[in-house]
């Protein structure tokens, strides 16, 4: 079906409305120059930004998901270093964690032979189709999102223009693949249906059906991994307090003391999801372990229905040292031979560009660029 572009949007400020299933009669399986490989359900693309340390809600939200997909799906991970530098990083220390990132991925599962894992500034098409997009996305949509104002704080005037426009980036990351998934945590929903839009626009304005409406998938008791300090907030590299989280390279004595020091309310455990209602702090603790052991947090509480804390937070370290300790030993294995993990890096950042470059130029062409190899 031929999609017919609706007259006199091009500059409107409201957002598209936000349509779930329609594909726009694209079959991103076919279309344009690189389609999928067959027998597989779609093409996914996510990515970390290289900043401080890796995490459990990292862990929990996105990197075990996708583990989980690598065989149904055509899978690009990428380390998302562009995205890093909306907020100042030290170069070494951008570089470090790049490669560390690059390990974490692998270390949890992911398998460079089949799975395409690169570093962003290793693909150029992704800036050169945020540009496009910075031209396509509204302020009016920029200025929604939550993430730009968290980020920026109250000194708005001296934040980076890169983080503003940070969103049109990340639709870029993922557009220029035409990936069909996005398995993100929670905290990603709103860049995701800001990427919808902005396909669909240029799909509108241009008249042509480039670009499929790629799905969120956002699911799991670890799609929100709160702080172990406060229930209330998410667990994230840029909390100040060392306490907040647990890293993925952390000891198991280091696992075993913030999970001791977490912060917990004087009742014992329920047996409900109900039990948990403005319980936000045991709510946390309890989809952790039920992230961790692969199970509903209502098939945990039939475990753990009126336990103590202390014999809980027994119990979840176990669960958690059990999971990240043969992770952490693989990731401290891998950034041993910093030069094994550019060269995966480089094999991924070969096949992201064949895929990359040949899209990027379908939209080029759509746009009215004239072609540059005549
Ligand atoms: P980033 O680097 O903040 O986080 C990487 C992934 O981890 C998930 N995540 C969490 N999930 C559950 N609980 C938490 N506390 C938690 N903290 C982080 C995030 O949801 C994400 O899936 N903008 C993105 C990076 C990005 C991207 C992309 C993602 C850039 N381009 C294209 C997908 C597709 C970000 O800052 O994620």
């Amino acid at each position: 079906a031929r999609y017919h572009p609706r007259a006199g949007h091009k500059d409107q400020l409201r957002m598209a409305p936000n349509i779930r299933s329609t594909q726009q009669g694209i079959d991103p399986m076919t279309s344009g120059s690189i389609p999928h490989p067959q027998g597989k359900k779609g093409r996914i693309l996510s990515g970390i930004q290289p900043t401080g340390n890796l995490h459990l809600g990292n862990y929990l939200g996105a990197i075990r998901n996708w583990a989980a997909m690598q065989t149904d799906y055509q899978c690009l991970f990428c380390i998302v270093d562009m995205h890093a530098i909306t907020i100042w990083q030290e170069p070494a220390e951008l570089a470090r964690a790049t490669r560390e990132v690059a390990a974490g991925y692998i270390a949890a599962g992911l398998d460079p032979a089949t799975n395409t894992l690169f570093v962003q500034s290793h693909v150029p098409a992704h800036a050169q189709l945020a540009w496009i997009f910075n031209c396509v996305a509204r302020m009016g949509w920029l200025n929604r999102m939550t993430q730009f104002k968290d980020k920026a704080g109250k000194n708005r005037e001296a934040a980076s223009s890169g983080l503003y426009v940070y969103p049109n980036l990340m639709a870029a990351d993922i557009l220029v693949y035409k990936a069909t998934h996005v398995p993100v945590g929670e905290d990603q929903k709103q860049h995701l249906e800001l990427a919808r839009d902005i396909a669909q626009k240029f799909n509108n304005d241009y008249g042509i059906e480039l670009f499929p409406l790629p799905e969120p998938v956002i699911q799991g008791p670890g799609m929100r991994v709160m702080s172990l300090r406060d229930g209330t907030k998410k667990m994230s590299k840029s909390d100040p307090s060392a306490y907040s989280r647990i890293n993925m390279t952390d000891s198991e004595d280091d696992i075993a003391q913030k999970i001791r020091k977490a912060t917990t309310d004087p009742e014992p455990l329920p047996g409900t999801v109900e039990g948990l209602e403005n319980r936000p702090e045991a709510s946390n603790l309890l989809n952790i372990y039920a992230a961790l052991t692969d199970r509903t947090l209502a098939e945990v509480l039939v475990e753990t229905e009126g336990w103590q804390f202390s014999q809980f937070k027994t119990r979840l370290t176990e669960a958690a040292v059990g999971v990240l300790g043969p992770i952490t030993a693989e990731m401290q294995r891998l950034m041993a031979d910093p030069a094994e993990i550019d060269s995966i890096l480089k094999r991924g950042a070969d096949s992201a560009n064949e895929i990359a470059s040949a899209v990027l130029k379908e939209a080029y062409s759509a746009v009215g660029f004239l072609p540059s190899d005549r």
